[in-house]
């Protein structure tokens, strides 16, 4: 999350869908973003004292999408999958808004938890929703990783728009 956070336009507000400790949310806030910290628990976010945090308790698994009409100029999620919402994600992009998700994918079942497959990324599932909203992809992997613990990992930075202005120093030409 860290090699991307960069690319997010500021000044700009930041969703950090299930955020949990809000370790994401502290870290863009350390930038000067403003976020929207999500989680249906929002106890281990415990007492936000930053003012560049907004604490929000959602059940994003309802039928109905709570975050309906919101718009971002980056959304962070990692280590959460819950499918049927997906596509809600990049609709909330403002233009020139940066998608950065990562979490599980299949073949994580061979090293423990998550193991189910609605919590497992199928392969090039991000690369497909980047495709269906015309998201430009800066960088995509699907790969074993060996650290915190054994796991199939499945991530991308993806922008909508373009990134005109913002490329970082050491990826220009
Ligand atoms: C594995 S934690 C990841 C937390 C954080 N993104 C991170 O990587 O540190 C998954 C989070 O999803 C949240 N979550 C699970 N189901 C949810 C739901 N239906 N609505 C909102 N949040 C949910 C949990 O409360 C938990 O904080």
């Amino acid at each position: 999350m860290r090699r991307f956070a960069r690319f997010i336009p500021k000044p700009g507000v930041v969703l950090d869908l299930a955020c949990g400790s809000g370790r994401h949310s502290r870290y863009l806030a350390s930038l000067d973003y403003s976020i929207l910290a999500v989680d249906q628990d929002l106890s281990l976010l415990g007492a936000c004292t930053d003012g560049q945090i907004t604490p929000q308790q959602f059940d994003l698994e309802l039928d109905s999408w709570p975050l309906a009409g919101g718009l971002f100029d980056g959304i962070v999620v990692t280590n959460y999958l819950y499918r049927p919402h997906l596509d809600q994600l990049p609709m909330m992009l403002n233009e020139g808004g940066v998608l950065i998700y990562e979490t599980f994918a299949q073949g994580n079942e061979k090293f423990g938890k998550p193991s189910n497959p609605n919590f497992l990324l199928k392969t090039g599932e991000l690369l497909a929703l980047a495709s269906r909203h015309e998201l430009k992809v800066l960088a995509y992997e699907d790969i074993y990783l060996d650290h915190p613990k054994p796991a199939m990992m499945q991530r991308i930075c993806a922008v909508k728009g373009n990134l005109k202005g913002r490329i970082p120093l050491q990826f220009q030409g």
